[in-house]
């Protein structure tokens, strides 16, 4: 692994796609800013489009642009300068559009190639298959795959056989962009480069872990999408199980690419299954209807604008989902972790709060448990709520106060962009941040029981208005045990 990239060929199939405008060609320009990229690297997007490099450049300056601060013209021509555009269709046999694309890359062999499939899982395995059969797979190669890898078990396990035909797995890297935020990765070094959290990190001193990735924005535009995916594909099943992996693994013996995953694996295996009538119990979903969401009348999911009308799966799919997870081990033994995930909640919020046991015996009236909130966005921190005692005279009067750490206030200069960081580690051939087959499948193991449950039952989520906290049963499933949601703004 070298820190300093060399010179790439990095091809983007799905490359004038949503994500590869919104996300991966912004964070490629601030990489390129920055000088991290070697001036031979060429950006290659590959799609039916019919575009030449002119037209593709002329699409990323008209689209791109806005989005991120573009200070000097120059670098930004450099950038543009890097992009080009091919053709292929892999949907049918396009043997002219991959010799287009070998074109292009023949004489380039030394260089690292990474096929980024910005696409939907179905493509990974003929992509590879095709790419494979034109000749460009080099040793040097390596794919990354985006999430949700499958749509359960049994898929996830064909993709993963289809790709391993073609790349080893060390060349393999299936993103999951929460582990390339800011957040994620100081939550490693809270737990594992400070001393004092480690003798309490455990059911002795802790009552309960939540772990919230609640969204404001709808799906509109993307039924296609979500009606065959869901919050529990979509989110649960990736996000929120990989930073309860981060929560809840041991220290691994070294910062490397093997030991960080080897220690994850482990929590996902240890997770106690949810099966059969203990889904109804342990879970909730929902879907958003009509209401309003930052003082604007929004609609519900079922009507929200898309070229495709609403079918059967829209009616059945969770835009919200809760779930009450164990982890079986002797560290977390009794201890929930509650996972919650939602569109058109109130708040865009995503944090994971440590709630510590209350002292064994009060002497001062009104002392509430200590809390520790790792906040992932917006206004990424770290807040310990403590009790201290309010000034004055009289009666000792407790308020829970923060200890906190703005990462804003804190570190000044740009906090690059998950994608950023995880599209750099793909070109220095640094895997630790993605997840390897067996974490990908000890997830899907988890989560197919779950799915399996909710489609047999057949019935609709329950509604939860845009603009609220969710269904009426997510605050059951934690107030079952006399436990709440800590919500946004709570001391
Ligand atoms: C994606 C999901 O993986 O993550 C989206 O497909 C979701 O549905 C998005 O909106 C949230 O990411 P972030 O970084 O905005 O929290």
């Amino acid at each position: 692994m070298s820190e300093t990239p060399q010179p790439a060929d990095l091809i983007v199939f799905g490359g004038t796609g949503d994500l590869s405008m919104r996300k991966l060609l912004p964070a490629l320009y601030h990489a390129d800013r920055d000088g991290r990229l070697a001036p031979e690297t060429r950006v290659i997007a590959m799609s039916r489009g019919g575009l030449d490099d002119a037209d593709f450049r002329g699409k990323v300056d008209a689209e791109v642009r806005g989005s991120v601060p573009v200070d000097d013209l120059g670098t930004w021509q450099r950038f543009l300068g890097r992009l080009h555009h091919v053709t292929v269709d892999i949907g049918g046999q396009d043997p002219a559009g991959w010799a287009r694309l070998a074109g292009m890359l023949g004489g380039h062999e030394h260089r690292d190639r990474v096929f980024y499939l910005a696409s939907p899982p179905m493509t990974f395995g003929p992509f590879c298959r095709q790419a494979h059969r034109a000749g460009l797979v080099t040793p040097a190669s390596r794919v990354v795959l985006e999430k949700p890898l499958g749509r359960d078990l049994s898929s996830a396990l064909r993709i993963n056989d289809e790709v391993g035909a073609i790349f080893e797995e060390r060349q393999i890297y299936r993103i999951d962009h929460y582990l390339g935020k800011e957040t994620v990765q100081n939550l490693l070094v809270l737990r594992f480069a400070n001393a004092f959290l480690e003798p309490i990190w455990n059911s002795l001193w802790i009552d309960h872990v939540q772990i919230t990735v609640a969204e404001t924005v709808g799906t509109p535009g993307r039924r296609g999408y979500y009606d065959h995916a869901g919050a529990l594909r979509d989110m649960v099943q990736n996000h929120l199980l990989q930073l309860l992996c981060l929560v809840a693994m041991e220290p691994p013996s070294r910062n490397d690419r093997e030991s960080i995953r080897d220690e994850k694996v482990k929590v996902l295996q240890s997770l106690r299954p949810v099966t059969g009538g203990e889904v109804d119990r342990f879970t909730v979903r929902g879907q958003y209807t009509a209401g309003e969401s930052g003082g604007v009348r929004v609609p519900g999911y079922l009507d929200e604008p898309d070229n495709t009308a609403p079918t059967e799966n829209s009616r059945r799919v969770e835009t919200f989902a809760a779930i009450r997870a164990e982890v079986k081990n002797w560290r977390w033994a009794g201890v929930p972790f509650y996972l919650r995930t939602g569109k058109r909640m109130p708040n865009r919020c995503s944090e994971i709060v440590v709630r510590f046991k209350d002292v064994p015996h009060s002497i001062f009236p009104g002392s509430t448990p200590n809390r520790l909130v790792l906040r992932l966005q917006p206004s990424e921190g770290i807040r310990l709520n403590i009790m201290a005692k309010e000034p004055g005279a009289g009666e000792v009067a407790l308020k829970p106060v923060p200890l906190s750490l703005s990462f804003a206030e804190t570190f000044t200069g740009r906090v690059p962009e998950a994608y950023e960081r995880l599209l750099m580690d793909v070109l220095t051939g640094n895997p630790t941040l993605f997840m390897r087959r067996d974490e990908v499948e000890a997830a899907w193991r988890w989560i197919d029981p779950i799915l399996a449950e909710w489609d047999s039952q057949g019935t609709p989520p329950e509604p939860y208005p845009a603009g609220s906290a969710g269904p009426a049963a997510a605050h059951e499933l934690v107030g079952r045990s006399g436990r709440v949601w800590h919500e946004e703004g709570q001391a």
